[in-house]
Order: C-alpha cells, then sequence, then structure tokens
C-alpha cells in the first residue's frame, strides 16, 4: 500500500486536547503525520511561533510518526511542497463545517490532488478552543484538563498571578 503523509495545519495558539485527540487519530490512518504551524497569524498571537511549536513538539513525543513544522503562504503549495496527499482537519460540530468546507474547496479548486480528510474530535472536546483557552486563562478560570500539563504550566506562566487577581 502507498505510504500516506498528511499535513494537520494550524495556528494550534496554543495546542489543545482536542488538537491532541486529532493527532491521535490521525495516527491511527496515516503512515506519517506532519503538523503544521502558520507562521504569520492574522491577529497577535498569545504565543510566538517558536513556542508553540516548542510545545507541540514536547506533547508530541509519544507519536514517532509526528513531525511538528512551520509553514508560510498558502497551505497547498506547502503541501505540495512536501509531497503530502492529504490535509487533515478536525469537526467539532456543524457551526465548523461551513468555513471547512469553504476552505477545503477552495484548496482542491488551487490543487484538485489533495484531499482534506475530516475527522471529529472526542465529543468531550467539541467545546473547546485555543481563543476560549486562552480566554479563560486571562480571566483567572480554570484550563485543567482542556491542554497539556506542559501547556498549563506555560500559560500560567504567560498570565501572570496578579493580572488573573485582578480579572476576578
Ligand atoms: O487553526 P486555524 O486557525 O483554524 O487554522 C487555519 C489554517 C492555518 C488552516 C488556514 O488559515 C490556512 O490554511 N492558512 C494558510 C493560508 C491559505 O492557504 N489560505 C487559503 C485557504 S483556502
Amino acid at each position: 500500500m502507498k505510504s500516506i503523509l498528511a499535513i494537520y495545519p494550524g495556528s494550534f495558539d496554543p495546542v489543545t486536547n482536542g488538537h491532541l485527540d486529532l493527532i491521535e487519530r490521525g495516527t491511527n490512518i496515516f503512515h506519517r503525520l506532519i503538523v503544521a504551524v502558520l507562521r504569520n497569524l492574522e491577529k497577535e498571537p498569545l504565543f510566538d511561533l517558536a513556542e508553540r511549536v516548542e510545545m507541540l513538539r514536547e506533547v508530541t513525543r509519544p507519536w514517532p510518526s509526528v513531525e511538528v513544522d512551520v509553514f508560510d503562504g498558502l497551505l497547498v503549495n506547502y503541501v505540495r511542497q512536501r509531497k503530502a496527499q492529504v490535509i487533515l482537519r478536525g469537526i467539532r460540530a456543524i457551526s465548523d463545517y461551513e468555513y471547512e468546507l469553504q476552505m477545503a474547496l477552495m484548496n482542491r479548486k488551487m490543487e484538485p490532488q489533495i484531499e482534506t480528510v475530516f475527522l471529529m474530535p472526542a465529543a468531550t472536546y467539541s467545546y473547546l478552543s485555543s481563543r476560549l483557552v486562552r480566554e479563560i486563562a486571562r480571566l483567572g478560570g480554570s484550563i485543567q484538563g482542556l491542554v497539556p500539563p506542559a501547556v498549563e504550566r506555560r500559560l500560567r506562566a504567560k498570565v501572570p498571578q496578579a493580572a488573573r487577581e485582578e480579572a476576578i
């Protein structure tokens, strides 16, 4: 059987347990999986690129078939350059579908050879997003169980206790 390389692109600001769940599912399907972090986000990220990559490398260490890389510009160009066949994306709820479908079809228009494969994370993570994790951490709420412990530690360090207390 042909070896399938999939690319899981995203902002990962920061990586959550929902992302990890999807990565694990991806490793069960594809021979190799590249988690590709978008270099230039439209909004100022909480974690800079090096931090996002470092956290991803740390939490994906259990899976030897996973590589963490960085990309810039059009995703399809990067997928072509890495000679991958598949783009992996997660769909949590129907609300994700419209945006994901639009992206998948636009990517297909630009590069018909590349297939987008959607996987659903465990239902426990269907409400989880990096944006909410950042907001909860900033406002002093508990993020336990939402992100890996290594990310939780970094989030705590990023949002100083004083700022959290101020927010309460
Ligand atoms: O984690 P996110 O923010 O939902 O990931 C979005 C991402 C990085 C997959 C998307 O913004 C993307 O592919 N950006 C690269 C630029 C690109 O190719 N744009 C055209 C998409 S049709």
